[in-house]
């Protein structure tokens, strides 16, 4: 089965990113098709970006590089769970995306974005840019949560139907796209 990296994208003390990863997390793992791994970017604790070498050198100096490179290495699609800050992503994530090159080639991507009436939309369209830069393929389908502190209660994301409905739908277009991109990543597919 592929793996699925759920990343939580910000870092934040009292985040809600990871209420709402940990129900993204459950929601991948109930689809079925995915071996399903939540990813923490506040466990790694990256420094901003302090490698002397340009990512797809590959070469890295420091261990909190090297084992956040291991992570992504091993995973064949992602699902980003994102806050937008300012109408653009968290800083950490764009940073932690930074770290790495050759670890994000070819592999697809969804979304999970929150926020107010925006829903962490434009947040999206930032990482949607920056990620295809390094070949991620970003998925149109995602889950958009508008005024989302109304549906955290006591630390837990309560997510409304038509969210479980996107949820599901993302899931499934997600894992189409990981197949494909795989044998890609294998040189199965001939190069154009
Ligand atoms: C620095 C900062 C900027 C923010 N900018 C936006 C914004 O542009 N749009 C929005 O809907 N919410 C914005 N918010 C509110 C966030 O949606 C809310 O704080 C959310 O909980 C952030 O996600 P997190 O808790 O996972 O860090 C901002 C919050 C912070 C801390």
């Amino acid at each position: 089965m592929p793996t699925l990296h759920v990343v939580v994208g910000s870092t934040r003390p009292g985040r809600l990113a990871l209420p709402i990863a940990q129900w993204a997390a459950q929601a991948a793992e109930q689809h079925g098709g995915f071996d399903v791994q939540l990813v923490d970017l506040a466990e790694f604790g990256l420094p901003l970006l302090d490698e002397p070498a340009h990512p797809r050198t590959g070469q890295y100096a420091h261990e909190h590089t090297r084992a956040w490179s291991a992570t992504v290495d091993e995973a064949d699609a992602f699902v980003f769970v994102t806050p937008e800050y300012n109408f653009g992503p968290p800083a950490a994530l764009l940073n932690a995306i930074s770290y790495l090159h050759r670890e994000w080639l070819c592999k697809p991507a969804a979304f999970v974005s929150y926020g107010g009436v925006a829903a962490g939309l434009r947040s999206v369209q930032v990482l949607k840019q920056v990620l295809t830069t390094l070949k991620v393929m970003p998925i149109p389908e995602g889950v958009a949560i508008p005024f989302v502190f109304q549906l955290v209660q006591d630390g837990s994301f309560q997510p409304t139907p038509p969210l479980e409905a996107a949820a599901t739908d993302m899931l499934d277009e997600l894992l189409r796209w990981t197949e494909p991109l795989q044998l890609l990543r294998k040189g199965l597919v001939p190069a154009q």
